[in-house]
């Protein structure tokens, strides 16, 4: 037992105490575990030498103790380390900023390819009443057309908009033309959440309405947008249609080909987003119908217009070859941050 006490005591002076961590060594090993368990020995020792076996227990725990309290109170006094010199006049280490939203990004572009045609940018409430969404838009009083959008109902006239076009009827109401607008803004409808749907989308409405404004006025912008948009190459169909407002009415496509000889460069293998059919439908559009005008007050015997309506989510979809729309409202850190780029056609 001697033996075991002396050769402890020569491990415990021996022990290299220089830095918190070997101190907080030293504590575990000789503090915590070897003298307790040292005096739990006692138990087995024979009576008449157990005052002997204690008195040397107990030097031994007050010399580690005393060991560790000049050791701690020595680094506790120690002086902080020299930091290095330091240079006030290198450059700062910028902070990382965030990315701007894919969507947010698209809109601009939107936003920027009309605005050089002359689009001044409108914007509308989110909460609309029956008329701006719908009666004003020439929807019939329960016609199955209103069923076309399934509405969220805030009230029995008040609905969350099921489409830019209100902020059309907002524009016409209040101002005089000749009126060349583009209206970004959130959109609801009642559907489950999907790859390709979602209940709370983005959109763009585009109104131009003014003497003698034609359908080839309505093809040239829509040309134009999309040739700015997607690329020179890209192809662009007009397929007749009906929509409530419009008369007439058309959905405009684009080549989902891209010069690609691979196929698809949108939906790749999968063709899930042309159906294998090269064609992708990005809006909707037609001449204002003459109703929506006189709704709005405007004299539909002098002047036309033509209108249109685009998702953002698709836009995108399209241009950044994303294929689940879900992807825009999750908000994963790793899918936003890659459209930290700069546009470049
Ligand atoms: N409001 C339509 C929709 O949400 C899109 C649309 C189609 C808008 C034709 C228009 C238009 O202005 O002329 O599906």
């Amino acid at each position: 037992m001697k033996e075991k006490v002396q050769e402890l005591t020569q491990k415990i002076q021996d022990f290299q105490i220089i830095d918190a961590k070997s101190l907080e060594n030293f504590r575990i090993t000789f503090i915590k575990n070897e003298i307790p368990e040292l005096m739990g020995l006692m138990k087995s020792i024979p009576n008449e030498q157990k005052k002997e076996f204690g008195q040397l227990v107990n030097g031994l725990k007050n010399l580690a103790q005393e060991k560790f309290d000049v050791s701690k109170e020595k680094l506790d006094n120690q002086p902080m380390q020299e930091l290095p010199p330091f240079d006030l006049t290198l450059p700062i280490i910028p902070n990382a900023t965030g990315t701007l939203h894919p969507l947010t990004l698209i809109r601009q572009r939107i936003v920027d390819i009309f605005a050089k045609m002359g689009f001044s940018v409108a914007d509308g409430a989110e909460i609309e009443d029956d008329w701006h969404n719908f009666s004003a838009l020439n929807f019939p009083p329960n016609h199955p057309a209103r069923d076309m959008q399934d509405t969220f109902f805030v009230d029995e006239d008040i609905v969350l908009r099921t489409h830019t076009s209100s902020v059309q009827v907002r524009l016409m109401e209040n101002k005089k033309p000749p009126l060349r607008a583009i209206m970004p803004g959130r959109v609801f409808r009642n559907e489950a959440i999907t790859a390709r749907a979602h209940c709370i989308f983005h959109q763009v409405e585009g109104l131009y309405v003014d003497e003698n404004v034609s359908l080839v006025d309505l093809k040239q912008t829509l040309y134009h947008f999309v040739k700015e948009m997607f690329g020179q190459d890209t192809q662009v169909r007009f397929r007749s249609s009906y929509f409530p407002f419009t008369e007439v009415s058309a959905e405009v496509d684009i080549s989902c080909q891209m010069n690609n000889p691979q196929g698809c460069s949108i939906c790749g293998g999968s063709k899930n987003v042309c159906k294998g059919t090269g064609w992708v439908e990005i809006l909707g559009c037609g001449m204002v119908h003459p109703n929506v005008l006189e709704n709005c007050g405007i004299d539909s015997e002098k002047y036309t217009g033509f209108a249109f309506g685009m998702g953002i989510e698709r836009i995108a979809m399209l241009k950044y070859r994303v294929k689940d729309l879900r992807l825009f409202t999750e908000n994963d850190i790793r899918f936003l941050r890659q459209f930290s780029e700069t546009w470049g056609n």
